[in-house]
C-alpha cells in the first residue's frame, strides 16, 4: 500500500471539498499534492507573499490532468474578508496555513505579522463559520510554549511568548476556542514543531534552518550556527504534518476543538543536524567539507523544543511514519535537483 492509499482509508468514502489557505507555500503545497493524489476537490487561496507559482506548477506536473482539474486557485488575501468568503463557499474542510512565518520577521515587522496572522485569521474564522464548514484545522505553532522550560512539551502547559510571532499563534488558539464555545464551531489547532521537506523556501533572510543549510551545502557556502549549536528541536518531516491535518479535519466528536502537538518526539541539536545534513548531502553526490562557525544566539528563540505527541496519537490516531533522517534523505534528493 502506498502512503497515499493508507491516507485514503482515513478519509470519508465520497470525495470532499477542501480549502487550503497558503496553498502556494511550503506546507500548503504539500497538502495540495496529497489531496489531489487522493482525488479530492481542492480550493486554494494565496497572495504569493511568501509562496510561489512554481510550487503550484510543480504539482500540476505530479498529478494527472483529471486530478489537476479538481483544483481551483484563487489569488487573494486573508486580510480581505471578501476573499475569505469567496474561498469558503461550498467547502467541507478548511486547512488554514496562510500566515507570515518566522520569529525574526515578526521582531523586525510586528505590525505586518499581526495583520496577517491575527486579523487574517479572524477573517478566515468568520468566513468558515458563515459557510458552515465541517471543520477548520489551522496551523498553530510550538512557539506558543514560549519561555516554559518543561520538556517534553505537553499541550496544556505553556509559558509566555518570546516573540510577536508567538503572540499571534497563541491568539489564534484563543480565538478558535472562543469560536467553538460561542458559535459551536469546530476548530482544531495543530502546533507544528519545525516542519521540513520539499518546497520549503531555502532563500531569503527568513529561511528556515534545514533548507538554508542544505542550499548552502549544495552551493559550497560556509554555514554559521546561531549560538553554541546545542539548541535543540523536534524536527518534523512534512508527510507527518500532512497526516495530522487529514486526521484532524475528519476527526470525530471527542477529538474536536482541541490543540495537538505535531512532531515526532525526537530531540536533535543544531550540531547534530549539521552533521546529519553533511553526511546526507555528500551521499547524494556533493562534497561538502567546510568547517562550521558559530555566531550569536538569535533573539526570540526557544532553547530546547521537544514534543509529547501522545495526545495526537490517542485522540486522532496520529502515527508519525517519518523520523528525521529518513525525512532529510527525501528532502535532500529534492533540493539536489532544484538548487544550483
Ligand atoms: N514550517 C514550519 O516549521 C512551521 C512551524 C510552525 C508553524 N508553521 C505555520 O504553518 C503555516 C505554513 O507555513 P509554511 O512553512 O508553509 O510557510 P510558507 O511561508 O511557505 O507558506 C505560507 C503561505 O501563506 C501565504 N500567505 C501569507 N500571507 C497571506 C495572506 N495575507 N493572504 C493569503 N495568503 C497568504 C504565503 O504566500 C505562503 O504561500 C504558517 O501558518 C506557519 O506559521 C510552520
Amino acid at each position: 500500500m502506498t502512503p497515499y492509499e493508507s491516507l485514503l482509508e482515513k478519509l470519508p468514502a465520497t470525495p470532499k471539498t477542501w480549502l487550503i489557505t497558503g496553498v502556494a507555500g511550503f506546507i500548503g503545497s504539500n497538502l495540495l499534492e496529497t489531496l489531489l493524489l487522493l482525488n479530492q476537490e481542492v480550493i486554494g487561496l494565496d497572495n504569493f507573499s511568501t509562496g510561489y507559482q512554481h510550487n503550484l506548477d510543480e504539482i500540476k506536473e505530479l498529478v494527472s490532468q483529471e486530478q489537476w482539474k479538481r483544483f481551483k486557485f484563487i489569488v487573494g488575501d486573508i486580510r480581505d474578508i471578501e476573499d475569505c468568503h469567496q474561498a469558503c463557499r461550498g467547502v467541507d474542510y478548511v486547512l488554514h496555513q496562510a500566515a507570515l512565518g518566522s520569529v525574526p520577521r515578526s521582531i523586525n515587522d510586528p505590525v505586518a505579522t499581526n495583520s496577517t496572522n491575527i486579523s487574517g485569521f479572524l477573517n478566515m474564522l468568520v468566513a468558515a463559520r458563515d459557510a458552515q464548514v465541517e471543520s477548520f484545522t489551522y496551523a498553530a505553532s510550538s512557539s506558543t510554549y514560549g519561555d516554559h522550560p518543561g520538556l517534553p512539551k505537553v499541550e496544556d502547559v505553556i509559558g509566555k511568548p518570546l516573540s510577536p510571532y508567538a503572540v499571534t499563534k497563541y491568539v489564534n488558539e484563543l480565538y478558535a476556542d472562543v469560536f467553538a464555545r460561542t458559535y459551536g464551531f469546530n476548530a482544531i489547532g495543530l502546533r507544528y514543531f519545525n516542519v521540513f521537506g520539499k518546497r520549503q523556501d531555502p532563500n531569503g533572510a527568513y529561511a528556515a534552518v534545514i533548507p538554508k543549510w542544505v542550499a548552502a551545502m549544495i552551493k559550497g557556502e560556509k554555514i554559521s550556527i546561531n549560538g553554541d549549536g546545542e539548541t535543540s528541536r523536534d524536527f518534523c518531516f512534512v508527510e507527518n504534518a500532512i497526516q495530522a491535518n487529514l486526521l484532524a479535519a475528519t476527526a470525530n466528536n471527542s477529538a474536536k476543538n482541541q490543540i495537538y502537538n505535531v512532531a515526532v518526539g525526537d530531540q536533535t541539536t543544531l550540531n547534530e543536524l549539521f552533521s546529519y545534513l553533511k553526511e546526507c548531502v555528500n551521499r547524494n553526490g556533493f562534497n561538502y567539507s567546510l568547517p562550521v562557525s558559530h555566531g550569536d544566539f538569535r533573539r526570540g528563540d526557544i532553547r530546547h523544543s521537544l514534543a509529547d505527541i501522545s495526545k495526537a496519537k490517542n485522540l486522532i490516531g496520529y502515527e508519525p511514519a517519518w523520523r528525521i533522517r529518513q525525512g532529510l534523505e527525501s528532502a535532500i534528493r529534492w533540493y539536489a535537483k532544484q538548487v544550483r
